[in-house]
């Protein structure tokens, strides 16, 4: 008598397992293969350097993801984040133990901002730092928890210590705060967060999305358009009204620079950034980025004219050419 095919366990077995098997390649497997092929890292960008990675651990181990994305949609209101990502934005990202799924960035919630691009919009470490120890100190408004545990109080620090200038409001009533190895990890990790270009004919769709925030200026004209690109660049340091942070970032309210009728200067700072002028009889900790390549000429010139006639402030307006002739002639010596 024939037995049938349930009756023949070898049989059943066999073809259930490598059912499976085949499946797996079909649904799994092959889709991955192909997805890898096709989407290899972009030219301009990097692979994580080992702090960068010790960094990428602390990010993931503290929870940020849970309130900070890393993707950039195809939307207008996106545009400030960066350009819309790519799958080959993420071909870097490997799993941190090889017992562990490679973790994810992408985030679903964007309680923070998105940060993709952190690196290039927030290049200050120090900002990064004091931030971190106390959202606070540098975003009065802000909800995000702080991360006390990254740093230590020391009345006495090492020589070659990083002390974190934190404003006087916010710092430990004794002692100084001094970056952890695994602070300095996260920041380094932070702003190596950049958007590499997209080479010709990559990104179909989001090449074609709209790319600079100053598209976004909406009807308002230059005014709008200066009042948001300081708001978006430079009032995470200078605050909203220009009041700067006590002995950690200038007024830019009656400043000298800003009011002097030669915005040679206030420009070159803007184009160049700064460090250790005497402002005021105040010598202030932390640098100045410079922004000649985040900023056009004319995005300039709506954040320098916005900068002049603000908060009091009157200095004579300046015009694309003063901004053009000030980069032509180099960072001063
Ligand atoms: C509970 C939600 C929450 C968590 C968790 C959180 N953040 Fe935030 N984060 C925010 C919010 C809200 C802001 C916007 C206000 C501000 O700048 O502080 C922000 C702002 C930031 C910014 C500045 C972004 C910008 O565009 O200026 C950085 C950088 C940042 N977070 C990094 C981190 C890192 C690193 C962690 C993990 C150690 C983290 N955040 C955890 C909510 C969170
Ligand atoms: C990471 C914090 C930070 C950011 C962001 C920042 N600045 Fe500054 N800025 C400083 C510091 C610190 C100084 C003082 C530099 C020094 O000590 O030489 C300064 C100095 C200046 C000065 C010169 C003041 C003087 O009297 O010499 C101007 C003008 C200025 N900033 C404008 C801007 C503009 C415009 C932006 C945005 C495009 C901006 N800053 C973004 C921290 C910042």
């Amino acid at each position: 008598m024939r037995r049938s095919f349930y009756e023949r366990p070898a049989l059943f077995f066999g073809v259930v397992f490598f059912g499976f098997i085949a499946l797996s390649f079909v649904v799994a497997v092959g889709p991955a293969i192909e997805i890898q092929a096709k989407h290899k890292p972009l030219p301009g960008s990097q692979p994580m350097t080992p702090q960068e990675l010790r960094g990428f651990d602390v990010y993931i181990a503290e929870g940020c993801p849970y309130c900070h994305t890393q993707q950039v949609r195809p939307l207008k209101m996106d545009a400030v984040w960066g350009r819309p990502s790519v799958a080959s934005d993420y071909a870097r990202l490997e799993p941190l133990h090889w017992w562990m799924e490679t973790p994810g960035v992408l985030g679903s919630e964007r309680t923070g901002p998105d940060l993709t691009n952190i690196g290039k919009r927030q290049p200050s470490e120090i900002w990064q730092l004091i931030h971190l120890y106390d959202p606070r100190a540098v975003v009065s408004w802000s909800i995000m928890p702080s991360f006390h545990s990254l740093f230590e109080v020391t009345s006495s620090p090492a020589a070659d210590a990083t002390v974190v200038p934190v404003p006087p409001d916010f710092a430990p009533s004794h002692g100084k705060v001094v970056a952890k190895q695994r602070a300095l990890d996260l920041v380094a990790y932070l702003l190596s967060r950049k958007q590499a270009p997209l080479p010709e004919g990559v990104g179909g769709e989001a090449a074609a999305a709209p790319a600079a925030p100053a598209a976004e200026a909406g009807g308002g004209g230059a005014q709008d358009e200066g009042a948001m690109l300081y708001s978006a660049n430079c009032a995470s340091c200078h605050q909203a009204g220009g009041t700067g942070l006590t002995s950690t970032f200038p007024p830019l309210k009656d400043d000298p620079v800003v009011n002097d009728d030669d915005p040679t200067e206030h420009i070159s700072t803007v184009l160049h950034g700064a460090h250790g002028r005497t402002i005021n009889g105040v010598q202030y900790p932390v640098a100045m980025p410079a922004f000649k390549d985040m900023l056009s000429d004319a995005q300039i010139v709506a954040i320098v004219n916005h900068e002049r006639s603000s908060w009091g402030n009157s200095g004579k307006p300046v015009t694309e050419e003063m901004v053009a002739k000030v980069r032509k002639e180099g960072a001063p010596q």
